[in-house]
């Protein structure tokens, strides 16, 4: 740390013991494009002389190169460490830094304030004590401000600084102060943050960042560094919380030892104690917590442990190891809330990969319950989530998963969504309470299994998924094929489109949301029929790749086997078997797949078919030569 002590050419080793005790505090800074964060924090770190002299030479280069304050320094250019952001003038990723001062030690994530990286809001609010939100004085609270307020509340960020920046540019106005203090003093309160210290700043001028400022003599409260330093934080909390380690590996170096490895979340443990493994729910008690430098009397939270158990019993990735007496709870439905984060809207019925601790699960997401206006609280009915909305949703998951509500615990209640195709992340969330009907439903276990009943059918199950536009051959060829099985005795059922839209599905239309839950029910229905021992054809447009990737995780990458009938759509058009792109053309037709609605071509299916090149009896015959070919009959 380059902060100067007199203490460091005095007295070194006291110097160092004062440093060691130090409190640690971790705050984000969250705010609009123009509000000056950058300016902010870079002045905190410059002014308390926390930088090495080489970093500021560079700076004073950089300022006269880029800098936005002609040829002064410019703090911002501390913060914004990424070549991009400086050319773009804005910050676009949570950067992390550590300084110190005589009396605490802090960890600050400066998130950027940009729309689009709520994102980085949230990964950097997650483990935070304070947040302290900017506000432009000239511009007042924006819905900005009361969007990331509200996902600071959310988070479970308690205590905030609303840090009124830029007051040399209102003359230092004592009214202009309040009446922002007012204005979001009554936002706060709505949602639940009681504990707010509003702080006139000038981050540029350096008003009240570490020394009261003249200019304010209206105010009589803490400097920015002032509160920074002081504010209470109970570092023990987490430590008096139910005991929950998230269990990251299983090191098993030999037969004789088996140690399950991870960091403690909350709560703390001792050799002896008695724990519960879940969501499998079997009990131990502690035998040993081993560290690189010898087994320890008591971890807590916070801490790196592996520990071994008195029985043997089976724990894995991702399962939770919970002191007995307040175990985690165990379910696989969930109200929760969802923040969402990607430029293409949630939509209700997709599935997605949800990581959650150290688990990763399938979920899918109903239709938000509602949404929430930012700027009036106000719940809104809503269909979908569009990017950096938050919503209230019911999630569904493959397979029961140990969790707190995200109040009691931010690590086993707090959720990412991630697209399984992209990888990206799409959405975050806090679990509020376990959905009463995942309780009751278990699943039933049968003597008479799918092997039991494809033997009797003396044939491989599995699923031939037709994918492609409409008209281009899926029913007809798909047809043609199950006649042919037939003929050699197999057991097969056809779902086609038009046929389930009459009966199961008739209750949805052609939006991007109906034809998720198409594809959805239908690819539900196909595994059910797999498990029958079926050989199972679908005709379906299945126009995402998403809801095709969802079909082939439900029935299993071995029995799936995904056909595109590859007709462009000029061709389909032309042949226009049921009139319906006339009708489209002419706008008749609402959301018409490769019209008005999107098709996503399989980017590797089993087998394509290019009806410009084959009849439909062509094509059936090589889709008989090709599931040969994969041993499927
Ligand atoms: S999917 O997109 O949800 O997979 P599905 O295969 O069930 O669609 O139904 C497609 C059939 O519905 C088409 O072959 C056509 O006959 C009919 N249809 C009616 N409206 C539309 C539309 N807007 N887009 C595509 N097909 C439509």
């Amino acid at each position: 740390m380059a902060h100067q002590s007199d203490l460091i050419s005095v007295d070194i080793e006291k110097y160092l013991k004062q440093h060691e005790k130090k409190s640690l505090l971790r705050f984000i800074t969250c705010g609009s494009v123009d509000d000056g964060k950058s300016t902010v924090i870079g002045r905190l770190l410059y002014e308390s002389k926390m930088l090495f002299e080489d970093q500021l030479a560079a700076i004073e280069n950089d300022s006269k190169k880029w800098g936005t304050q002609g040829g002064d320094i410019d703090f911002a250019l501390l913060v914004d460490g990424l070549a991009a952001e400086r050319e773009q003038g804005i910050t676009i990723d949570v950067a992390y830094r550590f300084f110190s001062t005589d009396k605490r030690k802090f960890i600050v994530a400066d998130t950027p304030g940009h729309e689009q990286y709520t994102r980085n809001m949230i990964t950097g609010a997650s483990t935070a004590d304070v947040a302290v939100v900017l506000i432009d004085a000239r511009k007042g609270v924006l819905t900005q401000t009361r969007r990331h307020s509200y996902l600071v509340s959310l988070i479970g960020v308690r205590k905030v600084v609303l840090a009124i920046n830029k007051m040399d540019l209102v003359d230092y106005s004592e009214k202009v102060f309040k009446q922002i203090c007012e204005e979001y003093l009554d936002f706060a309160k709505q949602i639940g943050l009681n504990d707010v210290t509003p702080i006139p700043l000038s981050g540029l001028k350096g008003d009240n960042m570490l020394v009261a400022s003249e200019k304010t003599p209206w105010y009589h409260g803490p400097t920015l560094m002032g509160f920074l330093e002081t504010c209470e934080v109970d570092e023990t909390r987490l430590q008096q919380e139910p005991f929950r380690l998230p269990v990251q590996w299983v090191n098993r170096p030999n037969l004789d030892f088996r140690g399950f490895c991870g960091v403690i979340t909350a709560g703390m443990i001792k050799p002896g104690d008695k724990i519960r493994a879940q969501p499998s729910g079997r009990e131990s008690k502690v035998a040993r917590i081993v560290t690189a430098n010898g087994d320890l009397p008591l971890a807590v939270a916070g801490q790196s442990v592996c520990i071994t158990l008195e029985d043997e019993i089976d724990i894995s990735r991702g399962d939770v190891i919970s002191g007995s007496d307040s175990p985690a709870e165990v379910a696989d439905q969930f109200e929760a809330s969802l923040v969402w984060m990607h430029d293409e809207p949630m939509m209700p019925g997709r599935s997605f990969l949800m990581k959650i601790g150290t688990q990763t699960v399938t979920a899918s997401i109903t239709e938000p319950k509602y949404k929430v206006n930012v700027n009036t609280m106000e719940h809104l009915a809503a269909k979908k989530l569009d990017l950096n909305e938050i919503g209230v949703v019911n999630l569904a998951l493959d397979r029961p998963i140990a969790f707190d509500p995200y109040t009691s615990n931010r690590d086993t209640g707090g959720f990412i969504l991630i697209n399984r195709l992209t990888n990206n992340t799409v959405g975050a969330g806090m679990l509020h309470f376990a959905l009463r009907r995942s309780h009751n439903i278990h699943m039933q276990h049968v003597d008479v299994d799918k092997a039991a009943r494809a033997a009797a059918k003396g044939q491989r199950p599995g699923v031939l998924w037709f994918t492609g536009l409409s008209g281009a051959g899926k029913s007809t060829i798909a047809n043609l094929v199950e006649k042919k099985l037939q003929a050699m005795g197999r057991h097969t059922y056809l779902l086609d489109g038009d046929n389930i839209r009459h009966g199961l599905n008739k209750d949805l239309g052609f939006t991007e949301a109906d034809r998720v839950e198409n594809i959805r029910r239908v690819s539900e229905v196909a595994r059910l029929m797999v498990d029958a021992g079926l050989i199972v054809l679908t005709a379906f447009i299945s126009p995402f790749r998403s809801e095709r990737a969802m079909a082939r995780g439900l029935v299993g990458e071995s029995e799936f086997i995904e056909i595109h009938v590859d007709t462009p759509l000029n061709v389909a058009e032309d042949r226009d078997v049921k009139g319906l792109y006339k009708k489209a053309r002419r706008g008749e037709i609402a959301n018409f797949t490769g019209i008005s609605s999107p098709y996503e071509a399989p980017e590797r299916p089993e087998l394509r078919l290019d009806t410009t090149q084959m009849s439909a009896e062509q094509a059936a015959d090589y889709v008989i030569a090709r599931i040969r070919d994969l041993g499927m009959i």
